[in-house]
């Protein structure tokens, strides 16, 4: 497997950065040894405050480590040289998409990336279409931003990082201020992306979201606590809670039914999943028929 994101002790504290004397905050993270995969799909969790967007922008060299190194596809991100080529390998969606919109109308917004990055303007135009389209929007190309909704503007976000074409995409809390149908669109989106290959990460504070992926990680003051694939990660409910963190509602469900001695098997992580199971356990005892 390629590995496209290595940490190795990393550790980062607000304030050394910027070769100030004293350091404005206490490690936010400290010493994280993490290895990306090619494709995976990844969760991190963690309560508030305990470095996820840190981690998420170090990873793509918004920040430089205080300690430690990281390295993207073996390109050091302490590195001046780097920087271009690390940021159009892994680009990063954040919560509000109201700061990430930079231009007036649509498509020059998502153009803004892949010029920046100096690509030819005859393949700039083929990638805002196509990353329009991969969100939807391409109908919208000429409208002016400031007449989108909030989530119309996140698929514009997400449009113009896809345009940049990159590996790996980190979605930090980008579902944060959707409504339900904003969100489940983020959500296909980042699930179609992860079909054709792409490596994602998803930063989020929605459980549910979590049960789909790869290995779910989860911090704890700077430190990543877990890493695991979702059905262990939620098998140990003192864990989340010990993490500040509550099972997805499908978890916990299963959970109150096994307790009444229905035996839900580790599998069952959504709600679909338990509705099936419950469904198939019901036609095989013979009651099959709709009850009242
Ligand atoms: N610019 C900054 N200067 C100083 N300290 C900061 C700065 N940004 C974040 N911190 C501190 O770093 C710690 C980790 O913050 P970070 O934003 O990485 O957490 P998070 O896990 O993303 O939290 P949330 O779930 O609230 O988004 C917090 O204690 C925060 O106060
Ligand atoms: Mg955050």
């Amino acid at each position: 497997m390629n590995t496209v994101i290595r940490a190795e002790g990393l550790s980062f504290v607000y304030g050394w950065e910027k070769d100030r004397e004293h350091p404005v905050s206490e490690k936010v993270l400290d010493q994280v040894d993490l290895a990306i995969e090619e494709g995976q799909s990844i969760v991190i969790l963690g309560e508030n405050g305990s470095g996820k967007s840190t981690l998420a922008r170090c990873l793509n060299a918004l920040l430089c480590p205080t300690g430690g190194r990281v390295l993207v596809r073996g390109m050091d991100t302490a590195e001046e040289q780097n920087l271009y080529a690390i940021r159009s390998t892994v680009g990063i969606v954040f919560q509000n998409p109201d700061n990430q919109i930079v231009s007036s109308i649509v498509e020059e917004d998502v153009a803004f990336g892949p010029e920046n990055l100096g690509i030819p303007t005859e393949e700039i135009r083929l990638r805002v279409d196509r990353a329009l389209k991969d969100v939807g929007l391409y109908e919208m190309r000429g409208r002016s931003t400031y007449q989108l909704s909030g989530g119309q503007k996140q698929r514009i976000a997400i449009a113009g990082v896809l345009a940049m074409r990159p590996a790996c995409m980190i979605f930090d809390e980008s579902t944060a201020m959707l409504d339900p149908r904003g969100r489940k669109d983020v959500l296909n989106i980042m699930e179609q992306l992860r079909a054709e290959g792409m490596t994602t990460i998803l930063i989020t504070h929605f459980m549910e979201e979590a049960v789909r992926a790869d290995r779910v990680l989860i911090m704890k003051k700077g430190k990543i606590i877990a890493d695991e694939p979702p059905e262990k990660i939620f098998s140990r409910e003192e864990l989340v809670r010990e993490a500040g963190l509550e099972l997805p509602p499908a978890i916990r469900i299963r959970n109150l039914l096994r307790r009444n001695g229905v035996p839900v098997p580790d599998r069952i992580l959504g709600m679909e999943a338990l509705a099936d199971w419950l469904c198939a356990r019901k036609k095989d005892a013979g009651g099959g028929s709709h009850e009242d």
